[in-house]
């Protein structure tokens, strides 16, 4: 059961700000069928991330790496937006939510139409979709090329080819970083919705955008090592939370 009175103390936080940041993890997209990693039955539960997302391990061997991935691809190319994603573009269609900065490769917050309507997305860890060479840097699409029957897909320069995506080791896309922390400095509001705050730099998000003044809400599951950071913390669902949410910000319900 979502405490009622946190949901209107959060309501009318959203209500009087006019520049929310939303900074999303794996625990948003549960919701439309993709395993977050930490949480029981997560995908680090079945691959050793130090091994299976590691770009040392990647350079040496591929296999490992597509192995897993395999598994994925298709869930997240077919995956839909759920409620959560759907407030936060609803959110950007008032002209409160300004940035979405997200640790997911999903694109569900672009499905559900963030980003149409000015806001705009730092995809810290990469996107699903965009596949490189990583020695002559050719680009491709997933239906250019195949990886259904090869163990791993090389280029014609004899590169490995690597999904966008960024694996434990290796830099995050250059000025994405940059980005995302200068719009945690214009925030007023910070809403920290399905992440267990463990991985860094992402994670130096809510500490950011608290030093430069911003309301902090966190919607989560389970508690987080950054709670106390939070001035409301919702703890549940996120698809449930924000659609109680936008229900009393839209009947404007006295909060
Ligand atoms: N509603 C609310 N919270 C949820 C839901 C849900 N439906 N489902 C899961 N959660 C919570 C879990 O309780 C957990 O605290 O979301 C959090 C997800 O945490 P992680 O699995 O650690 O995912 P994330 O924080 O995004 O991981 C960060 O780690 O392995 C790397 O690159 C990977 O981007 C990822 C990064």
């Amino acid at each position: 059961m979502i405490d009622e009175d946190k949901l209107f103390e959060a309501a009318l936080i959203i209500k009087n700000s006019n520049y929310i940041v939303v900074f999303s993890g794996a625990g948003i997209s549960t919701e439309s069928g993709i395993d977050d990693f930490r949480s029981p039955g997560g995908l680090w539960e079945r691959y050793d991330p130090n091994i299976y997302a590691s770009y040392q391990y990647f350079l040496q061997d591929p296999s490992l790496f597509w192995k897993m991935h395999k598994e994925v691809e298709d869930l997240v190319g077919t995956a839909e937006p759920n409620q959560s994603h759907l407030t936060i573009a609803e959110l950007e269609r008032m002209g409160k939510v300004k940035a979405v900065i997200t640790q997911n490769i999903d694109m569900l917050h672009q499905k559900a139409g963030s980003g149409k309507n000015g806001a705009k997305i730092y995809q810290l860890h990469g996107e699903y979709g965009k596949l490189h060479c990583i020695k002559c840097n050719m680009e491709f699409k997933y239906d250019e090329i195949d990886t259904k029957n090869v163990e791993y897909p090389v280029c014609e320069c004899s590169g490995y080819i690597k999904p966008k995506v960024i694996l434990f080791g290796e830099s995050l896309p250059h000025g994405v970083l940059e980005g995302a922390m200068n719009e945690c400095t214009n925030a007023d509001c910070l809403i920290v919705v399905g992440s267990s705050l463990l991985v860094s730099p992402a994670n130096f998000m809510p500490s950011i955008a608290k030093q430069y003044g911003a309301k902090l809400i966190f919607i989560n599951r389970e508690n987080t090592i950054m709670d106390d950071l939070a001035d409301v913390f919702l703890k549940g669902s996120a698809g449930e939370i924000f659609t109680q949410l936008l229900k009393i910000i839209k009947l404007n319900i006295k909060v």
